[in-house]
């Protein structure tokens, strides 16, 4: 059971990027490729999880995970969460979901007529959020994508979402983060930290893995 300390445990994982449509060839989307949270996917049920993966759109190859559902906007990726979190156990968003969407997207294409354009732009609901803050939430783990005061925003980030822990990592740099091969993070929680230097995210997905699966038996043991 060492080996698979996370036997039983049924965890829910969003991960890459959401697209929000403009019209019916647009839509506003981010540089996430998906790869830390398919990686995160797998080394948690190495660990003996039996995970959902709610995927926005990625090109990477599929997953060794017991379910995924491919989603594309945020809404999308918002109601397949909430349609299961009652029933998992660990619930962990590294999805880049957008933060605001178009209100309305347009029926037909956009065309090019005047000089500028402005787009309306609605808030989206915060997932991760939403499901710590429900009657008896799952064990939540968060990141916190910062190009500036990492630590600092993502402590308070995990306060202000009330989460169990926070993944952090510094993006915009030369290394590590969106659109590379490797990265490193700071995790946080409610009274320690630990760093994860620079390495290769499947490598990083591993060690994450064993430490969500710490904390999360140390919850249960309390
Ligand atoms: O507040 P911020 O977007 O920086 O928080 C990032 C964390 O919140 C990530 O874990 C991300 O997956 C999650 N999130 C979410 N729904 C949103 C926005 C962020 O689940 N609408």
């Amino acid at each position: 059971l060492a080996a698979r300390p996370l036997t039983g445990v049924r965890v829910l994982l969003t991960a890459g990027p959401t697209r929000e449509p403009l019209d019916p060839v647009r839509f506003l989307g981010n540089r996430s490729s998906g790869r830390m949270g398919f990686a995160l996917a797998e080394a948690l049920e190495t660990l003996g999880a039996r995970v959902t993966l709610i995927a926005g759109p990625t090109a990477l190859p599929a997953p060794r995970v017991a379910e995924r559902i491919d989603v594309e906007t945020a809404l999308e990726m918002h109601s397949a969460v909430m349609a299961r979190a009652a029933d998992c156990d660990l619930f962990v968003a590294t999805a880049a979901v957008a933060d605001y969407r178009p209100v309305e997207p347009a029926e037909n294409k956009i065309k090019k007529n005047a000089d500028a354009l402005t787009l309306h732009l609605v808030r989206n609901p915060d997932i991760l959020a939403e499901v710590a803050a429900r009657p008896s939430p799952p064990f939540t783990v968060g990141f916190a994508a910062e190009t500036d005061r990492v630590e600092e925003y993502a402590r308070d980030k995990l306060t202000r979402k009330g989460l169990n822990m926070i993944a952090a990592n510094h993006v915009g740099g030369e290394r590590g983060g969106f659109e590379r091969a490797e990265n490193a993070l700071t995790v946080i929680w409610r009274n320690g930290q630990r760093e994860l230097p620079m390495m290769d995210k499947t490598r990083l997905a591993r060690e994450l893995a064993a430490l969500i699966a710490e904390r999360y038996q140390e919850h249960h043991a309390a």
